[in-house]
């Protein structure tokens, strides 16, 4: 059968990260001892109290279609967590709560760029921005940023990318791959350009809690006349250790919501009923044990940043946030690929190449440290012997 195709499919490819983990799952068949830090996934369960409060729902009967934009208890802890953590206002009737921040994201483009618009994001940057902008029709212009420089975002390096058609800028701090945090001065050169240029920006802040040393998390929303330009993507995948719940939300003005909502209740419907309780329970109960997270990944940042610096011709900086290493492997004479390739074909490590993240990243890789230490340390020495 020879089957056609619609153009929008034309030159995307599957998910990077999602390669890296199905590669390791089918060597992993085979009988062979292989460890992935290709993945973005807390190793921790999910904190009982949440998996309770979702589990009574679903047994007390709460298996059917909710308000499409989510529970009112969840929107409203939303808001809350907004005003509380973030310092951002946001009307309940500016939030929609989505399957995954995925899903909020790829609906917030699908309503506001088509073709014709450009799309600016950040290069070293998430792997799903410009597929989602593709998928929207519209065309994705990159900004690369210098790894010399610690990824710096300027109002000249913005200045010198917009066209008449640029709609919409991605943000994303703390930054996946890079783990970079924005700084007060960054935030200020993308607000003033984002004004300036009449740009809406998507604020992807779902690593928001996992910041270390002296970083600060700042959101966008909150810097003054930004509430009225800015989408504030989140979720509880990362800072809940639920990104099998599939939960996220986008939380902006009401007028632009309310478009959105045209594509998210024609999609899905609505998120899982009764995975919602689970997310108010979250919201709602103690929050210590994002801090425990968050110190266990610092120790394990502290181990794999160490352990990378000593391959000869590798050199990791200190992720500020977020749960990546992404260490710059140009040292050794061979591009991220060929790493990425040695690393799991000699030493059985799942890494994802810096390619995915941008033409700028081809020397880099990157790897997981949202995993056990002794499953760290003994990548770390497959990979010393590896590349020793
Ligand atoms: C930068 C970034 N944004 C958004 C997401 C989406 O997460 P989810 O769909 O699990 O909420 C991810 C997941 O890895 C991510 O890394």
């Amino acid at each position: 059968m020879d089957y056609r195709f619609a153009s929008r499919i034309g030159n995307l490819q599957p998910s990077p990260t999602v390669a890296v983990s199905d590669r390791v799952r089918e060597l992993k068949q085979q009988g062979l001892d292989v460890i992935d830090l290709g993945g973005g996934d807390p190793d921790f369960p999910t904190p009982e109290h949440i998996c309770k409060a979702a589990s009574d729902a679903l047994f007390a009967g709460d298996t059917h279609y909710v308000a499409s934009s989510g529970i009112p208890e969840l929107r409203q802890g939303i808001a809350r967590k907004l005003k509380d953590d973030n310092d951002v206002e946001v009307d309940v009737n500016g939030i929609i709560v989505t399957p995954g921040g995925k899903s909020a994201l790829i609906s917030s483009l699908l309503a506001l760029a088509g073709p014709g618009d450009d799309v600016l994001t950040f290069d070293p940057g998430w792997v799903s921005y410009e597929p989602m902008a593709t998928i929207s029709g519209a065309n994705t212009i990159h900004v690369s940023l210098n790894s010399a420089d610690n990824y710096r975002i300027t109002r000249d390096a913005i200045d010198k990318h917009v066209t008449p058609n640029t709609r919409l800028m991605i943000v994303n701090s703390p930054n996946n791959p890079s783990g970079k945090v924005l700084t007060q001065d960054e935030v200020d050169a993308i607000c003033a350009a984002a004004k300036e240029h009449d740009i809406i920006v998507f604020s992807d802040e779902i690593y928001e809690k996992i910041v270390y040393d002296d970083n600060k998390h700042i959101s966008i929303a909150a810097q003054p006349d930004m509430a009225e330009r800015t989408l504030t993507h989140n979720g509880f995948s990362k800072a809940y250790a639920m990104t099998g719940w599939r939960l996220g939300y986008v939380a902006g003005p009401v007028e632009i919501i309310k478009q959105i909502m045209k594509i998210h209740s024609h999609s899905v419907t609505c998120a899982t009923s009764f995975a919602q309780r689970g997310a108010v329970a979250a919201l709602d109960g103690p929050q210590h044990f994002i801090g425990e997270m968050v110190q266990a990944w610092d120790r394990r940042r502290k181990l794999i940043v160490d352990g990378l610096n000593q391959i000869p011709g590798f050199h990791c900086p200190w992720p500020e946030g977020a749960f990546y290493a992404y260490p710059d492997v140009s040292g050794t004479g061979k591009n991220g690929s060929e790493i990425a390739e040695i690393a799991i074909n000699d030493a059985r490590v799942g890494v994802t190449p810096g390619i995915a993240f941008g033409d700028a990243s081809a020397n880099h890789i990157r790897l997981s440290f949202a995993n056990s230490d002794e499953l760290l340390e003994e990548s770390i020495n497959r990979l010393q012997t590896a590349f020793s």
